[in-house]
């Protein structure tokens, strides 16, 4: 199994995903750490309900406690859920082909520098666009730029507000698509090694 880390922010609903899907679509993954930039972020809580363990790091020299903190772990794929910090050039390039994040929207479409959480599904509903969905991508140095791994598409509805349209692709999109990417890429990851 490839030790795994997934980065987090916020309330953690694509954490939990993948870890309610250990076993039933993740057999090559094992989730071995849970890491924060922010300290009040539930997903921590999901963490330490799991047994896994848990870190909030600071800002104050992020990547290098982060690096240090992945290496203590033997931490070989690194998994973006709902992370917002934007990562270095250097960062992404060390990590490169074995870390991953999942896009609330289709990209090309609504994405990029301040394109995250509501505000993706506020430009789609003030676009009229009448379909969206969410993107798995590698991570590289330019926001949302990775080579794509898989998309799902979510239909607009009437009525939508950002926050039911978010909703929507979360449970038709994100929490399907990030646990088989991470089986996908995990397996990748440990034949590559072998
Ligand atoms: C979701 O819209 C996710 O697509 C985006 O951040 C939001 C919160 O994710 N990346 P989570 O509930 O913290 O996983």
């Amino acid at each position: 199994m490839v030790k795994t880390a997934v980065l987090v922010s916020g309330g953690g609903t694509n954490l939990q995903a993948i870890l309610d899907k250990r076993g039933k679509v993740i057999f090559s993954a094992d989730i071995a750490l849970v890491v924060s930039n922010k300290k009040d972020a539930y997903a921590l809580e999901r963490a330490a309900q799991n047994g896994i363990r848990g870190e909030f790091i600071s800002s104050k020299n992020f990547e290098e406690k982060l690096q240090a903190l992945l290496e203590e772990c033997k931490i070989e794929f690194v998994v973006l859920a709902g992370f917002l910090k934007i990562l270095s050039p250097e960062f992404t390039a060390k990590w490169a082909g074995r870390i991953i994040n999942i896009h609330p929207a289709l990209i090309p479409s609504f994405c990029g520098v301040g394109m995250y959480g509501l505000h993706v599904h506020e430009a789609v509903l003030a676009y009229g666009a009448k379909v969206t969905g969410a993107t798995v991508h590698y991570v590289n140095e330019v926001a949302d730029g990775g080579r794509i791994i898989s998309q799902k598409a979510v239909e607009v509805l009437e009525g939508d507000t950002p926050e039911i349209l978010q909703r929507r692709v979360m449970e038709q999109a994100e929490w399907i698509l990030l646990p088989n990417a991470v089986e996908q890429v995990a397996k990748l990851i440990e034949n590559k090694v072998k």
